[in-house]
């Protein structure tokens, strides 16, 4: 008995070291980042699209569904992306995602059994530039902790169940260039921070189909992008500020507001290629300056308190899908392709 058990100490670290070295001594996957991988794969309830994460194979060769780490050492895990996961029933965020500290880009999206809360412990992931969560159930607030990771460039929360403020510190991110978070359920006003983003690249920023009410603050003057579109909210006021001959906007999408401004005051940017801003309560002459617009395609002001003759000239007369259609329902607009004026 003594003797076995002595001849089984002895040997049994040998045969482990035998049996078990190859493996772990060319395994890149950090053995913590692993355990906190396969305990993502237990918050997720296991999804059988996951089988891949198998604990005794290594989760920086390709061989882990969605997993991509560093390519030179200390390797770590940089990426991962999961989508359409066949959760087995309404399943938490996995809380233990916000341990992966050396995460470049977390890209989790098209799964409506996705549920739960973005926790502020986000901010951990302080190398984080791409943070894609759309198409889940996700609920609750987005963390004001998202202006910690200086790293941001892409942030899409669109299609979740979001609710409460924009965080307004978000504005404050030094690189962000694009920010969707349209189809959710956000509140209260745009704050004024929105003025004044201190990335010079923000290329998007789309709110649409959320609850925001409230005045569009005059400081939103400042608010540049390429691609701005807060349609189909509750917002008031004067929208004209978000207009400018010096801005570079080329698609913005007003829709489905309440504003109210006069469109004869406004300066548009010259390369704007899509004006949507029916279903307004905007009034006034449609400007001149409009005929000048030699990349507009699509146009559309139909239900507003518009007046007087539409200019003639440029693409506002049947270029392209613009027609009739774009001018009705106003209170009084006339001329081509509208019936003339009286
Ligand atoms: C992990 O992979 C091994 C070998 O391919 C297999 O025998 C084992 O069942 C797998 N474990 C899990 C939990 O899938
Ligand atoms: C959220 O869940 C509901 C059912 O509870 C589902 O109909 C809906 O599609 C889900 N949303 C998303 C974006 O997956
Ligand atoms: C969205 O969140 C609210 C609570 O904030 C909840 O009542 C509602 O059921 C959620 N919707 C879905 C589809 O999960
Ligand atoms: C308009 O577009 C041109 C060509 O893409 C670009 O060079 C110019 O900077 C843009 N104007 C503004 C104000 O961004
Ligand atoms: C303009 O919007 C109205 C109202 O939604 C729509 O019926 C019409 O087809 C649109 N026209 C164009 C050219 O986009």
């Amino acid at each position: 008995m003594a003797s076995t058990s002595t001849i089984s100490m002895f040997l049994l670290p040998i045969v482990l070291l035998i049996w078990v070295s190859p493996a772990v001594l060319s395994e890149k996957c950090s053995p913590h980042e692993k355990k906190i991988l396969l305990q993502v794969k237990q918050e997720f309830g296991n999804p059988s699209m996951l089988s891949s994460w198998n604990a005794s194979t290594d989760c920086c060769t390709s061989a882990w569904e969605g997993i991509e780490c560093t390519t030179e050492k200390p390797y770590r895990v940089s990426q991962i992306e999961l989508h359409g996961l066949d959760l087995p029933g309404p399943v938490d965020l996995p809380p233990s995602l916000f341990n992966l500290v050396d995460l470049d880009e977390l890209l989790i999206f098209e799964m409506p059994n996705l549920k739960g809360q973005i926790p502020p412990q986000i901010s951990n992931l302080k190398k984080l530039t791409v943070l894609y969560l759309f198409s889940t159930n996700v609920s609750g607030p987005i963390p004001e902790s998202l202006a910690q990771i200086k790293t941001l460039t892409n942030i899409n929360l669109a299609g979740n169940n979001l609710s409460g403020p924009l965080p307004h510190l978000l504005p404050s991110l030094p690189s962000i260039r694009v920010i969707f978070a349209d189809e959710n359920r956000i509140s209260g006003p745009i704050p004024e921070s929105y003025g004044s983003f201190a990335s010079k690249s923000l290329v998007t920023l789309t709110l649409s189909h959320n609850m925001l009410s409230g005045k569009i603050p005059a400081a939103l003057k400042g608010l540049d992008a390429e691609l701005l579109d807060l349609s189909w909210n509750k917002l008031e006021g004067d929208g004209s500020v978000l207009f400018g001959a010096e801005k570079k906007t080329e698609e913005i999408t007003l829709a489905g507001n309440m504003l109210s401004f006069d469109i004869g005051k406004v300066e548009f940017g010259r390369n704007i290629t899509r004006l949507n801003l029916k279903h307004n309560r905007i009034y006034g002459k449609l400007p001149e300056q409009l005929t000048q617009l030699k990349q507009l395609t699509r146009f559309n002001v139909s239900y507003n308190q518009l007046c007087g003759p539409i200019p003639q000239g440029g693409r506002l007369q049947g270029y392209f899908a613009i027609d009739a259609s774009s001018f009705a329902h106003n209170k009084c607009l006339c001329g081509s392709p509208l019936p003339p004026c009286k």
